[in-house]
């Protein structure tokens, strides 16, 4: 099945076209990358320090064609289908579709003219959870393109992206197979907007367990960084100066490690990150050397954290593998602490931490998800007719 992926939930405008093969309950899944593009709108965002819903959705209308069409070029599959003759009503249907996205809708009919339909089976579309003004802009998109192409959508849920994500083992430099897992399994998504423990039974039923009561780590990792004058995001640069406290050994201040004993699997961070506060007010930071110990000891709470309750979950609901998602969990702090916990990697649990170059946003996890769905779970897909229909609403924060 050749899925086209399509991945704007937050700052990166991400489209992949993949040839998924093979059967989860078989555990044989392969994924054969034809184009993987990850347009990311950092540089934009840095200059305010974060990310603004309006100013994404506007960067995902300009970059989605130019987007789609590398990655329809890097696709070397030669079976392009003509496109047929669109009924008037189905135009009509496509542009009230693109209506709020002048600069996109302007120039989908010259995309759509000179772009034959690609060799694809489904578009696979993040639908949930992220900033809405994004994700509505990818999901009005991915419909426009079934209603065009007349493929059906599969729509995914962003964590379950992120969960694939680590189950994925690269076996060359274009091809992924999905790692036999044995179940039940917990996966540990940690990102800009998600700090979640999720209990997987089997492939398809997932419970979260455990979450954020407040912000998400990584949230807390970039507040952070902000505070010390670093640039945003903030979890790359913690971890680069951390290294550096690290190795002058240091002896750091003692920052709280919040809800560690708790009798639950929720976690919160915004009182670490208040803690920090308090520290940088009572006595100011100067040298790259004091930020350094600052962030180390941040980073040193952060994992202690995230490791303990991820542990204590593993163990109380007898996980056979635990997995690691997410933006964060690029960082190597975390990685090697979650590797030396004998609890987490012992010989009865298994732990996959996603390849780093799958941590962050990206649309390869949508594709594999997106299989997941086709494959397991049919009922979810929505042809064009169900588009047509309008179907597929953009829920914003729809669960599983
Ligand atoms: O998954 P992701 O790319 O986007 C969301 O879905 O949120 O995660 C982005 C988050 C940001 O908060 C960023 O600072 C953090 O991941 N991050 C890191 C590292 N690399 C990215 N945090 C800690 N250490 C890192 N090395
Ligand atoms: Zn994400």
């Amino acid at each position: 099945m050749r899925i086209l992926a399509i991945e704007t939930s937050c700052d990166e405008t991400a489209i992949a076209l993949v040839e998924a093969r093979g059967s989860f309950k078989k555990n044989d899944v392969y994924f054969n990358v034809a184009a993987n593009i990850i347009l990311s709108q950092v540089k934009l965002h840095k200059k305010y320090g974060g990310v603004f819903p309006n100013l994404a959705k506007r960067e995902h209308e300009r970059n989605l064609l130019p987007v789609l069409g590398k990655v329809l070029e890097e696709d070397s599959e030669e079976s392009r289908i003509k496109n047929h003759e669109l009924s008037a009503i189905k135009k009509e249907k496509v542009e009230k579709l693109l209506e709020r996205y002048p600069t996109l809708q302007e120039r989908f009919w010259e995309f759509s003219e000179k772009t034959p339909k690609p060799d694809i089976d489904a578009v696979s579309i993040t639908y949930g959870p992220g900033l809405e003004p994004a994700l509505w802009v990818g999901v009005n998109f991915a419909k426009a393109l079934s209603l065009i192409w007349n493929v059906s959508l599969i729509p995914v849920n962003h964590m379950v992206g992120h969960m694939l994500s680590a189950a994925l083992e690269k076996k060359s430099r274009t091809e992924y197979k999905i790692t036999n897992i044995a179940f039940p399994a917990l996966a540990l998504l940690i990102s800009g907007g998600h700090t979640e423990l999720v209990l997987m039974r089997n492939w398809t039923d997932h419970e979260v367990v455990g979450q954020t009561r407040d912000d998400a780590v990584g949230e807390a990792f970039d507040k952070v960084a902000r505070m010390l004058g670093l640039p945003y995001p903030g979890g790359p640069e913690i971890s680069k100066i951390s290294e550096r406290a690290r190795k002058e050994k240091t002896v750091p201040p003692k920052l709280p490690r919040p809800m560690i004993n708790s009798n639950d699997f929720d976690f919160s961070f915004s009182g670490l990150k208040t803690s920090v506060l308090y520290r940088i007010k009572k006595k100011p930071v100067k040298t790259a050397a004091e930020k350094a110990i600052i962030a180390r000891e941040f980073q040193e709470a952060a994992t202690e954290v995230l490791v303990k309750k991820t542990a204590r979950a593993a163990k109380h609901y007898n996980a056979q593998t635990i997995l690691v998602g997410g933006g964060v969990s690029a960082n190597n702090r975390i990685r090697d602490a979650l590797r030396e916990t004998t609890e987490i990697g012992s010989s009865q649990t298994r732990l996959l931490i996603a390849p780093i170059e799958t941590t962050g946003d990206n649309a390869l996890m949508i594709a594999a998800a997106g299989y997941l769905s086709a494959t397991l779970r049919p009922e979810m897909l929505v042809t064009p007719a169900g588009v047509e229909a309008g179907l597929l609403k953009a829920e914003g924060n729809l669960r599983i």
